[in-house]
């Protein structure tokens, strides 16, 4: 069923494949959590740098159960903030030097969905040990436009918890003279 998330959807790199495929994995087992839970996924990929070490040293040492690597190098990481697989894969590419359709890119997007595999499975297990707290908080500087620009706001004319600042920096800030 989840075979259209790859490429962020049919190769239209909107949401990342890791996080729509965890979502839905989150979806069948949490019931009513699910918001918290999926909202938490979303804030740590924002800001997490890709791939871990921890995905970077079991590249190395092979310790993946794949027959075949496409490379086993420790790979550069890039915080994408944006949980787009366009930002995600263009600003590890910028980082690394690396092509989009390089096999040391698919590479990173493989260690990327395992790093994202374990961090569902660790928040469902401390969800399900009544440990989990969330501790995503939405930044003050997008609090900021999201209170004339969300719901309430006075202009009320978006929706959305995502960084704003990738696509449009501050378009209120006072042009340099
Ligand atoms: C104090 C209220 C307020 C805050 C805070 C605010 N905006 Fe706005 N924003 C406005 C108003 C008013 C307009 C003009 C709307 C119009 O003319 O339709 C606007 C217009 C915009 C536009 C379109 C204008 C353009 O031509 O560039 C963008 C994009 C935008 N805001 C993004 C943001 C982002 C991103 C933030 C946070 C960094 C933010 N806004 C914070 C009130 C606000
Ligand atoms: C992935 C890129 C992206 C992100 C992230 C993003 N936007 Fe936008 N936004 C756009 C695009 C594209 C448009 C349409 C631009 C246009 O009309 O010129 C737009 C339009 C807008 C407009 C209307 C601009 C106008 O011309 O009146 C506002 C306001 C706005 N965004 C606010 C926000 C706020 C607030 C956030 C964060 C919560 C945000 N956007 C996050 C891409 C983005």
């Amino acid at each position: 069923m989840f075979k259209y998330g790859e490429g962020g959807v049919a190769g239209w790199s909107t949401l990342c494949g890791a996080v729509n495929g965890a979502a839905a994995a989150i979806c069948l087992v949490a019931g009513d959590a699910w918001e918290d839970l999926v909202n938490e996924l979303m804030a740590w990929y924002e800001n997490n740098p890709f791939p871990s070490d921890t995905s970077n040293q079991y590249a190395r040492e092979k310790a993946f159960l794949v027959k075949e690597m496409k490379s086993d190098k420790t790979l550069p990481q890039s915080v994408a903030k944006s949980t787009l697989c366009h930002v995600s894969v263009t600003e590890w590419c910028k980082k690394s030097g690396y092509k989009s359709f390089s096999k040391e890119r698919s590479e990173r997007c493989g260690r990327l969905t395992g790093d994202v595999a374990a961090f569902t499975v660790d928040m469902l297990n401390r969800h399900f040990d009544k440990a989990f707290t969330p501790v995503a908080k939405i930044s003050n500087e997008v609090q900021s436009c999201r209170s004339c620009h969300d719901k309430g706001g006075t202009i009320e004319n978006t929706r959305g918890k995502m960084n704003c600042m990738p696509c449009h920096d501050d378009p209120h800030k006072k042009p340099k003279s």
